[in-house]
């Protein structure tokens, strides 16, 4: 098992007013698996993955990643944590806007301040299919084309898990289906396990289950 969730709880406070959104939320994920998480907007699929990835802190409960709990690790931990064991792809691909495609593919090596490895970011790009476009900025690219850099750059660690937040929800259908490919594909190569948020229930159909987020909990999709 990767990660074991348990009893989470999670609120939100806005104007004095507590907005509930995870309420003892469980959820195992097994190695290599690919879980579907579906739901209303706003049932807190988002606000799940930023637990996931330990951008934000629950209010209660426990995530366990192999034997360590996040609740053990400090602000510095986490950020390691993030570049070295999990993948995360945005729908809005959050690339950094000053660095070239080449040098958002290794932000995690800089982050984690290992030896910048140039070739195995070009190979990268090129596995996503976009070599010769090492060095154009987020700007000089499409969207899908942003989309593929992000992912090199989720990828380029070999995570365990790969957490994905409607990766295709700004992109065309036709270019949508060609960046879920590469996602499914690599995730497949590398045997990383993915937790795909998505509201394409056929998208949603190629994971291993499909669960959705309802009331602040995760139940099994009929
Ligand atoms: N930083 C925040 N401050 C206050 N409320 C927030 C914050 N982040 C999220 N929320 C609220 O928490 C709830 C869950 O939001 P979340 O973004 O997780 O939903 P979602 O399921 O990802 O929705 P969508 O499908 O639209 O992306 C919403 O009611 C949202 O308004
Ligand atoms: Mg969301």
């Amino acid at each position: 098992m990767i990660f074991q969730i348990s009893g989470i709880k999670k609120s939100y406070f806005q104007a004095g007013s507590e907005i509930p959104v995870l309420d003892g939320l469980n959820l195992e994920i097994q190695e290599g698996e690919s879980v579907a998480i579906v739901g209303r907007s706003g049932s807190g699929k988002s606000t799940l993955l930023s637990l996931l990835s330990a951008i934000e802190d629950p209010d209660d409960g426990e995530i366990i990643l192999h034997d360590h709990s996040f609740s053990d690790l400090t602000g510095e931990e986490k950020i390691l944590l993030r570049a070295q064991k999990i993948g995360v792809i945005f729908q809005q691909f959050h690339l950094l806007s000053h660095y070239t495609a080449l040098e958002n593919v290794l932000l995690p090596l800089e982050i984690q301040c290992s030896r910048v490895d140039k070739n195995l970011a070009k190979n990268l790009l090129n596995e996503v299919g976009l070599s010769g476009r090492e060095d154009h900025y987020p700007h000089q690219l499409s969207g899908g084309e942003k989309q593929r850099v992000a992912i090199a750059r989720a990828l380029i660690l070999k995570p365990e898990i790969i957490l994905a937040d409607e990766p295709t929800g700004s992109l065309d259908i036709n270019t949508g289906e060609e960046v879920m490919r590469l996602i499914f594909d690599l995730v497949k190569k590398q045997n990383a396990a993915l937790v795909l948020v998505t509201h394409s229930l056929e998208l949603a159909g190629q994971c291993n289950q499909i669960l959705r987020l309802k009331d602040g909990k995760l139940m099994a999709e009929e």
